[in-house]
This record gives C-alpha cells, sequence and structure tokens, in this order.
C-alpha cells in the first residue's frame, strides 16, 4: 500500500504574533530553511511522492511561492485551503480525495525532528490498517497530547491535560488509514471549538487499532517563541539537509 504524505500547515500563529503579522508561521526560518521544508524533507526521504498541503488563504500565495510544484523536491505537491482555522481534524478531512483510499503519513508542519522516517514507512506499511503514532518524552508533556501506554498498548491520549498521567508527549507525525475520513465525519468539536485530531487518534485505540513508535533523536514544535528558537538551534546542528535543492544567490 502506497502511503502518501500530508503537511498541515494552517492555523493563525497567534502564539508568534508580531512574527506572523505579514507571513504564515510554517515559513519562518528554522535552521537552513523555512520551517515547513524540514516536514517535506522527512516526507520525501521515507518515499512520499505525493504530498498535500493545506494552509489558509491568507498566505497560500506565499506558501506556493516557497515550495512550488515539487519539482525541487523531487515530489508532487497538492495544495488545498482550509477556510478557517477549524482544528488539525478538520484540515485533515480536506485531504480524502486526494488520499484517494492509500495510507496517509500526516506531519503538523511546526514539527521540527531528527529521526529519518523511512523505518516508520515500512512498520505502517506490514501494520497494513488502522493508525500509528510517534511519542516523544519531554519534560512539559501538558503543552501536548499525552500518552498512557500500558505494556505495548497506548490506552488513551490527553490534550494538553493538567496533570498529565505520562512523560510521553503525542508528536505531530500520525500514520492513517482511510478510515481516518468516516472518524472525523462522525466526529464533534472540542470545547475550545475543534476539531481535535486527539479525538481522531481515541477513536483508532477505542478499535484496537493504535500503535506508536518512539523517537530516539531530538523532537520539537516550533510554535512559541521559546520552541522556535530550540528548533532553530537544534535544526542548524545538523547537516543540511537534501543539499542539491537548487539555491538562487
Ligand atoms: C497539536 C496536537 C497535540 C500534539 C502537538 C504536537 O497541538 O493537538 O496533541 O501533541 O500538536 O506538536 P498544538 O501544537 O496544535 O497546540
Amino acid at each position: 500500500m502506497k502511503i502518501k504524505g500530508v503537511v498541515l500547515a494552517g492555523g493563525t500563529g497567534s502564539r508568534l504574533f508580531p512574527l506572523t503579522k505579514v507571513t504564515n508561521k510554517h515559513l519562518l526560518p528554522v535552521g537552513y530553511a523555512p520551517m515547513i521544508w524540514h516536514p517535506v524533507w522527512k516526507l520525501k526521504e521515507a518515499g512520499a511522492e505525493e504530498i498535500l498541503i493545506v494552509t489558509g488563504t491568507e498566505h497560500m500565495g506565499d506558501v506556493v511561492g516557497s515550495l512550488g510544484s515539487g519539482k525541487d523536491f523531487g515530489c508532487h505537491f497538492t495544495y488545498k485551503v482550509q477556510d478557517e482555522a477549524g482544528g488539525i481534524a478538520q484540515a485533515l478531512a480536506l485531504g480524502e480525495n486526494f488520499a484517494g483510499g492509500d495510507h496517509l503519513c500526516v506531519i503538523l508542519g511546526d514539527n521540527i525532528f531528527q529521526d529519518s522516517l523511512v523505518e516508520e514507512f515500512r512498520i505502517f506499511q506490514q501494520q497494513g490498517q488502522g493508525a500509528r503514532i510517534l511519542l516523544k518524552p519531554v519534560a512539559d508533556p501538558h503543552r501536548f497530547g499525552v500518552a498512557e501506554v500500558v505494556g505495548d498498548r497506548v490506552v488513551g491520549i490527553e490534550e494538553k491535560p493538567k496533570e498529565p498521567k505520562s512523560n510521553l508527549s503525542v508528536t505531530g507525525i500520525y500514520f492513517y488509514d482511510q478510515q481516518v475520513f468516516d472518524i472525523i465525519r462522525r466526529q464533534k468539536p472540542s470545547g475550545r471549538g475543534e476539531m481535535e485530531i486527539t479525538d481522531v487518534n481515541n477513536a483508532y485505540i477505542e478499535k484496537n487499532q493504535m500503535s506508536f513508535g518512539t523517537f530516539n533523536g531530538w523532537w520539537s514544535d516550533a510554535g512559541t517563541y521559546p520552541s522556535l528558537a530550540k528548533a532553530n538551534e537544534l535544526a542548524l546542528a545538523e547537516a543540511m539537509p537534501f543539499p542539491n535543492i537548487p539555491r538562487k544567490i
């Protein structure tokens, strides 16, 4: 089964205002490239040839200007507009036609990480159905979705809990089969009025169809000033990925 990539790059970037006053958060610099290039590189490296980019109306032009058709990255991009910021699951729902029944690796556009996804793609291909998430132990789990793991199973995820049941944050890298779109259709917005990706993941957990992996290397989101600074520092310490990308100087 083919795995296609999805990068979700919507939202208002309010936590990074005024950096996001005239641009999309996902175009801010991280290491050697705009933030959104990092998840694209990871998907391409793992073998995704078709990648959907979802972003809002305001900066779609600049996102397309930054990424282009995909030619420079050796893949093919499809773009979809999320009219209003209604949550991660709502953005993902726009990808149903794009998926066309294939499996998806979905990455939140502000997730910057070290590990390659090659092995994870292989594992999910072997799994054949359901979903898979990637976890990372962190010092500040209350900022994230937090997974409760018993033995080799995730038994539940809580979104930004005040009293986290573990230090295992749910990173913004998710694998789904085609059931994800029916799950989202049946879903209701959360208390904060958003369609939560955590509710999608809990639906797979209830079906007993959720596996998980753990990142060994570093991982950071880049949606707040401290995490953006950290992601930038970590990415700068790495070799520049895909040095063959043409540069106009
Ligand atoms: C989102 C998810 C959260 C996840 C995080 C990873 O939160 O809702 O479960 O842990 O991404 O980056 P957000 O950053 O949109 O607040």
